[in-house]
């Protein structure tokens, strides 16, 4: 039998669908829809729920804000933590993850945030680890524009330096609650850290009780070299986009050969690998639900304002119908828009809009359309090339409703365990060690 892999899912706190014969609404910000989907996600025995974060309203295309808002695409959008939060208090097994960045949040208030969330959530709560992309992040915080890639990368390292030391200043039995001696914590195993580096000084420790899980799960995204060393050495799991089972086989060898460079056991971290299922009874309304999103008048604006926001390219400068011009680079998110190019790559260059129809309906690494067996067995097959470690879905055509996430959790779900692919009981009450259980 093929080994059992591990299921994610990726989301924004942003408007569900609103605008569709199904849509679910457009206001979740009660946070409700939220934890409703979270739940039928840990009935679906996933392992984590994603929470994705930037700092700012983009302005990339066009020059204005007008696209953005007009589609609700990428605002508006709430802050991940608190809804981390309620989520957590919503479930009991399903691992919760929130995206946090290191160029923005100050590391002790970062530290104690996430100490308290695993708290809450018993030992389930992850940190996205992001650096940012965007200048006008950079603009909400008293900069002009975001620091260069590599430097990011610089501060992100020491960072997780102050963090690490942050969330090991409580030995784990510091907390006695002991009422012969009536001592609730014994300050003789609670450390100041003393921290004084290139880009932080962190006195410490934390006020906070330790974390369940020690610190909570890290998750990083970063596909450039830089942040490839970066994951390999920190990440718990990663998050990936890449071209097809080859560069997912790639990427997926390159980090675990990256974390034994940094002596890690590099089955300690857990590659998923980000798709955008399309689902039907039949395979044929399958692709013609696929037709349906791609040639939804607004997807190629969404598509292009979502690409321009994440690298501070304008798009809405160049011919749709004309290849890119050449030699387009970014300091945000660099492995997004290679990959975005690199579907032109070979053979005659493609026109713009050939690039973004050929970039599929979903942030997909792979083209996953049919009905939820033949899904379920094309994923089966891929990990067994690819080797490990399983998926994260993200919701095709930019929104997520009730009845995408219906077929994700009621038709593909049953079809993988059906074929023994993924669990179908939790073992683990923590996050880390949920992850690690295969
Ligand atoms: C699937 C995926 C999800 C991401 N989610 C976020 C996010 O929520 N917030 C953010 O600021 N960056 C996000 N990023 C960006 C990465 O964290 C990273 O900063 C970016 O890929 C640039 O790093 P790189 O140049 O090493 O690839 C995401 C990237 C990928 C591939």
């Amino acid at each position: 039998m093929a080994a059992r892999f591990h299921l994610g899912w990726f989301m924004n706190f942003s408007a569900d669908e609103w605008n569709t014969p199904f849509a679910s609404g457009g206001s979740p910000w009660s946070g409700r829809f939220y934890i409703e989907m979270a739940q039928a996600l840990e009935r679906a025995c996933f392992d984590y729920i994603m929470i994705e974060d930037t700092l700012m309203l983009s302005d990339a295309y066009g020059g204005n804000s007008e696209v953005y808002l007009k589609h609700a695409v990428m605002a508006p959008k709430h802050d991940p933590a608190p809804l981390a939060a309620i989520i957590a208090a919503a479930t009991t097994r399903l691992g919760v993850v929130a995206t946090m960045s290191t160029t923005f949040y100050p590391p002790f208030l970062l530290a104690r945030l996430a100490a308290t969330i695993d708290g809450i959530a018993e030992g389930r709560f992850g940190w996205n680890i992001v650096t940012s992309a965007e200048d006008h992040a950079a603009r909400n915080f008293g900069l002009d524009k975001i620091p260069d890639h590599d430097v990011r990368y610089d501060v992100a390292e020491e960072y997780m330096e102050v963090v690490n030391k942050l969330f090991a200043a409580w030995e784990p039995d510091a907390i006695m609650i002991d009422r012969a001696s009536g001592t609730y914590a014994d300050a003789s195993k609670v450390h100041p850290i003393n921290h004084e580096g290139e880009f932080f000084k962190v006195r410490g420790p934390l006020n906070t009780a330790p974390s369940p899980q020690g610190r909570p799960v890290y998750v990083q995204a970063g596909g450039s070299p830089r942040g490839r060393d970066f994951a390999a050495e920190h990440a718990d799991s990663i998050i990936a986009v890449a071209n097809g089972v080859e560069g997912m086989r790639e990427f997926r060898e390159d980090v675990r050969l990256r974390a034994k460079g940094f002596g890690r056991d590099p089955d300690d971290i857990k590659v998923l690998f980000v798709i955008s299922p399309i689902l039907a009874e039949v395979e044929s309304e399958a692709r013609a639900k696929q037709r349906r999103i791609l040639e939804h008048p607004s997807f190629i604006e969404q598509r292009l304002a979502t690409m321009a926001s994440i690298t501070d390219i304008n798009f809405a400068e160049f011919d749709l119908d004309a290849p890119l011009p050449p030699g387009l680079t970014t300091n945000g998110e660099r492995t997004s828009l290679e990959k975005f190019m690199q579907k032109g790559r070979g053979g005659e260059a493609k026109t713009l809009r050939q690039l973004v129809v050929d970039a599929g309906s979903g942030s997909s690494s792979i083209e996953m359309v049919g009905t939820p067996d033949q899904v379920a067995a094309r994923m089966g097959e891929v990990m067994e090339e690819v080797g490990g470690d399983g998926f994260l879905i993200s919701a095709p055509g930019f929104k997520v409703g009730r009845r995408y996430l219906s077929e994700i959790t009621d038709g593909l779900v049953p079809a993988l365990q059906r074929l023994g692919l993924t669990r179908t009981v939790y073992t683990q009450s923590h996050l880390r060690d949920t992850l690690r259980e295969f």
